[in-house]
């Protein structure tokens, strides 16, 4: 599997997304895990680096890679049963190649205006690149969403707002909370600060969510699966 973390808006939480769902795949499947970073901003290279330093964390391999790497990532796939990309910033060669070749592609937004913003251009972005890769199963996530209640109102606008683009959108979401950010300082993810904490449970329904749609779509691309091997 190939799970790309990406899209244009800066602070919407890839890095924090990525970084977490690479520390769930290594900690609690057990699976062996290369952590691509492919954000000139090093965000994930740094947070490796404080995690490499800091004793008893379980190692995680870690890349940076920019440009065309496309067969990196699909070498990198043919050695471990997870590779998670971190692909922030702008539009570019290095986001269009992870998702020619990405079985899962995250695009984190926040239930915000200028996030929302982005979205016609993501859909173009997703579009073209699923005609050379068919099997990819696009989702945007909504992230740090506001908890009050009567803000429950902007998260589901956001979500319609997605699918207005023709972008699927997953119920799972992440609330705005003060352990992501407690967490990356030490390389670490909410998963080993407070195991048992709301934050750690989102992580978990973001990842079982996305990967159970590989299961339930696995039937629908298989026949577009001949075209993408073609084109592999
Ligand atoms: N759900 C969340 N709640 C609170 N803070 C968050 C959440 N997700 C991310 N953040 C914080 O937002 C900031 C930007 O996140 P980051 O992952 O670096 O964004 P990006 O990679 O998209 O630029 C970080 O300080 C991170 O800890
Ligand atoms: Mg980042």
């Amino acid at each position: 599997m190939i799970l790309l973390v990406g899209g244009e808006k800066g602070g919407s939480g890839k890095s924090c997304l990525a970084q977490n769902i690479a520390v769930y795949f290594a900690k609690e499947k057990d699976a062996s895990v290369m952590l691509v970073d492919c954000d000139p901003q090093k965000t994930t290279s740094d947070w490796i680096q404080a995690r490499h330093s800091a004793p008893n964390l379980p190692w995680i391999n870690c890349v940076q890679l920019y440009g065309k790497i496309r067969y990196e990532l699909l070498s990198f796939e043919n050695h471990y049963d997870y590779v998670v990309v971190d692909c922030g910033g702008q539009d570019s060669t290095t986001l269009r190649a992870a998702m020619s070749v990405a079985s899962h592609v995250l695009l984190p937004l926040r239930p915000k205006r200028r996030d929302l913003k982005t979205l016609p251009h993501m859909e173009e972005l997703v579009s073209s690149c699923q005609m050379v890769n068919p099997r990819m199963i696009p989702r945007v996530v909504l992230t740090q969403c506001p908890s009050l209640p009567n803000q429950a109102g902007r998260i589901l606008e956001s979500k319609d707002v997605c699918r207005s683009y023709n972008l699927a959108v997953l119920n799972s979401v992440t609330f705005s909370r003060n352990l992501y950010d407690d967490s990356e300082e030490c390389g670490e993810s909410v998963l080993e600060i407070e195991g048992d904490s709301k934050a750690a449970q989102e992580i978990r329904n973001i990842i079982s969510e996305i990967t159970s749609i590989a299961v339930e779509e696995e039937d629908g691309v298989r026949g577009s699966e001949i075209g993408w091997q073609a084109v592999g």
